[in-house]
C-alpha cells in the first residue's frame, strides 16, 4: 500500500502518464482533475526568493557548551553549563546573487544559525565578516540596489557600486575585507562567522555586558584564488553547496568554536570606537576572545525546499539572557526579517517544522493563511482570561536601560572611517596587499566616471598612503595627497 500513487487527497491515481482525452486524438478533458491539480501545483512551486542572501546551503547540527564560566554572564538556558547540547540549523549564503547564481563569487557570506533551545529559538544571523558596509538601516535598500542588477540593462553595475561606496566612506573597512583574499572562501567550511553587531548578555542577577560573537572555523581559513574561483563559477556554480553536502554525507563534519568578546556596559561611553557601530571591530587586545562552545554540522537536510528555502532566521529571535543593543543597523534588522518572512513564506512561517521551536509554544496568536498546525485547538484564545491560559513570565522581561537626549536623526559621533581599514592593510603581507590591490583595480576599472574613481581613491589614501597610491597607479590616475 505504501507505494501506491495517490492524488494530493489520497485517492489512488490510475494513470500518471496519459491525460484523459476525448478519443485517441481528441482534446484533453477538463474532468481530468489529476492533470489539472498537477499543472496548477507546479505553477505555484516557487516562493519569492530572499531579497538578499537568496543562494544558500544549510545543514543540521548541534552546539555544545565548553566553558561553564559563561553562565556567569548570561542566563541564556542553552549556555547554562559545560556539556549542554542544543540542536541547531545553519544556513550559509552569498548576498547579492539570485537563487541560481554561482557560489564562488566575491561577496560576503551569510552565516545564520538557529539554536532550538529549551527556552525558545535563538537566531544568530551574521556574516563571515566582523563588520558591515553601512551602519544605519535607512541606507540598506539603497546599498542593496547597487549590489543587484541595473534597472535598464539588468546587468551588475560597478559604477553604482563604487558611487555608493565612495559616497559612504564608512564602507571602507568592509570593502577592504571583501576585496582581500577572504572575499572568496575556499568552501563554506573554511570560513569564520561573526554576529557582527554588538549584543547584550544579561545574567540571573540582572547584570549585563555587551558581547560580540566570533565563530572560528576548526577547518582553518582557506580562500580561493581568483582564477580558480572564476573557472569554478562557470564549471560548477554550486561548488560550495556541493562541498558542504558531500563533507557531511562522508562523515567529515565541519565545526566551529564559538568565542565572545565581552565589554562592560560602562566602557561603551568611553571606548575609542562606538561599540554599536557595525563598521568597526573591537580590538582583541582590549577585549580578548573567551571560548563558549562548539558548533558541529552533522546532518544534511532531507529536503532542500522544506528545510533550507523555508528556513526563516531573524536577528530579533532572542531568548532570555540575550538582548539587542542600540546598533542602528541591528535595530532596523529587528523589523526587516520577520516582515520578509511573512511576505516570503507566510504569516505562519514559524510553525513550519524547520522554524518551529522544539519547546512548547503557548500564545494567543490564531488563524492566518496556511494555519496547518492545530491552531491552539479549543484552548483559551484571549488574555486576560479566567480559564488558566498561558501567563507572562516576568523573569523573561528585557533589562531596562537608560536613554537620554532628543529624538531626531542623529549622526554617529565617530567619523574615523580610515584607521581600522588602514590597520588591516598594514597587517597584510606584501603578497596579500598585491592581491588586494589587483582585486580592487580590476573591480574599479569598469566604473564609468573618473570622479567616482578619484573619490574612492581618496578614501584608500586616507586609510594608508601606500594603499591609495597603489590603487591610483593601477588605475592610471593620480590624486592630490591631502590625507
Ligand atoms: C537575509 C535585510 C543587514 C545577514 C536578509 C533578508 C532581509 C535582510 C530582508 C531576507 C530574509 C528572508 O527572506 O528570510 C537586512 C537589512 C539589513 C541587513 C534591512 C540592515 C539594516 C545584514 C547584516 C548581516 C546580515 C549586517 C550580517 C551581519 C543576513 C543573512 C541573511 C540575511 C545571513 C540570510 C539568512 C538566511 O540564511 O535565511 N537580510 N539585512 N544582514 N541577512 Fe540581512
Amino acid at each position: 500500500m505504501n507505494n501506491r500513487l495517490t492524488t494530493s487527497w489520497g485517492a489512488p491515481v490510475g494513470d500518471n502518464q496519459n491525460s484523459q482525452t476525448a478519443g485517441q486524438r481528441g482534446p484533453t478533458l477538463i474532468q481530468d482533475v489529476h492533470l489539472l491539480e498537477k499543472l496548477a501545483h507546479f505553477n505555484r512551486e516557487r516562493v519569492p526568493e530572499r531579497v538578499v542572501h537568496a543562494k544558500g546551503a544549510g545543514a543540521h547540527g548541534y552546539f555544545e557548551v565548553t566553558n561553564s564560566e559563561i553562565a556567569n554572564y548570561t542566563k541564556a538556558d542553552f549556555l547554562s553549563e559545560a556539556g549542554k547540547r542544543t540542536p541547531l540549523f545553519a544556513r550559509f549564503s552569498t548576498v547579492a546573487g539570485e537563487v541560481g547564481s554561482a557560489d564562488t563569487v566575491r561577496d560576503p557570506r551569510g552565516f545564520a544559525v538557529k539554536f532550538y533551545t529549551d527556552e525558545g529559538n535563538y537566531d544568530l544571523v551574521g556574516n563571515n565578516t566582523p563588520v558591515f558596509f553601512i551602519r544605519d538601516a535607512i541606507k540598506f535598500p539603497d546599498f542593496i540596489h547597487t549590489q543587484k542588477r541595473d534597472p535598464q540593462t539588468h546587468l551588475k553595475n560597478p559604477t553604482a557600486v563604487w558611487d555608493f561606496w565612495s559616497l559612504s566612506p564608512e564602507s571602507l573597512h568592509q570593502v577592504t575585507i571583501l576585496m582581500s583574499d577572504r572575499g572568496i572562501p575556499a568552501t563554506l567550511r573554511h570560513m569564520h562567522g561573526f554576529g557582527s553587531h554588538t549584543f547584550k548578555w544579561v545574567n540571573k542577577q540582572g547584570e549585563a555586558v555587551w558581547v560580540k560573537y566570533h565563530f572560528k572555523t576548526d577547518q582553518g581559513v582557506k580562500n580561493l584564488d581568483v582564477e580558480l574561483a572564476a573557472k569554478l563559477a562557470g564549471e560548477n556554480p554550486d561548488y560550495h553547496t556541493e562541498d558542504l553536502f558531500n563533507a557531511i554525507e562522508q562523515g567529515d563534519y565541519p565545526s566551529w568554536t564559538l568565542y565572545v568578546q565581552m565589554m562592560p556596559l560602562e566602557d561603551a561611553n568611553t571606548y575609542k570606537w562606538d561599540p554599536f557601530d557595525v563598521t568597526k571591530v573591537w580590538s582583541q587586545k582590549d577585549y580578548p576572545l573567551i571560548e563558549v562552545g562548539k558548533m558541529v554540522l552533522n546532518q544534511n537536510p532531507e529536503n532542500y525546499f522544506a528545510e533550507v528555502e523555508q528556513a526563516t532566521f531573524s536577528p530579533g529571535t532572542f531568548v532570555p539572557g540575550i538582548e539587542a543593543s542600540p546598533d542602528k543597523m541591528l535595530q532596523g534588522r529587528l523589523f526587516a526579517y520577520a516582515d520578509a518572512h511573512r511576505y516570503r513564506v507566510g504569516v505562519n512561517h514559524n510553525a513550519l517544522p524547520i522554524n518551529s521551536p522544539k519547546c512548547p509554544v503557548h500564545n494567543y496568536q490564531r488563524d492566518g493563511q496556511m494555519r496547518f498546525d492545530g491552531n491552539g485547538g479549543k484552548s483559551v484564545y484571549y488574555e486576560p482570561n479566567s480559564f488558566g491560559g498561558p501567563k507572562e513570565v516576568p523573569e523573561a522581561n528585557m533589562t531596562p536601560f537608560e536613554v537620554t537626549g532628543q529624538a531626531g536623526t542623529h549622526n554617529y559621533n565617530h567619523d574615523d572611517h580610515y584607521t581600522q581599514a588602514g590597520d588591516l592593510y598594514r597587517l597584510m603581507s606584501e603578497e596579500e596587499r598585491a592581491r588586494l590591490v589587483a582585486n580592487i583595480v580590476g573591480a574599479m576599472k569598469p566604473v564609468k566616471s573618473e570622479e567616482i574613481k578619484l573619490r574612492q581613491i581618496s578614501h584608500f589614501y586616507k586609510a594608508d598612503l601606500e594603499y591609495g597610491t597603489r590603487i591610483a597607479e593601477g588605475l592610471g590616475l593620480s590624486v592630490p595627497q591631502e590625507a
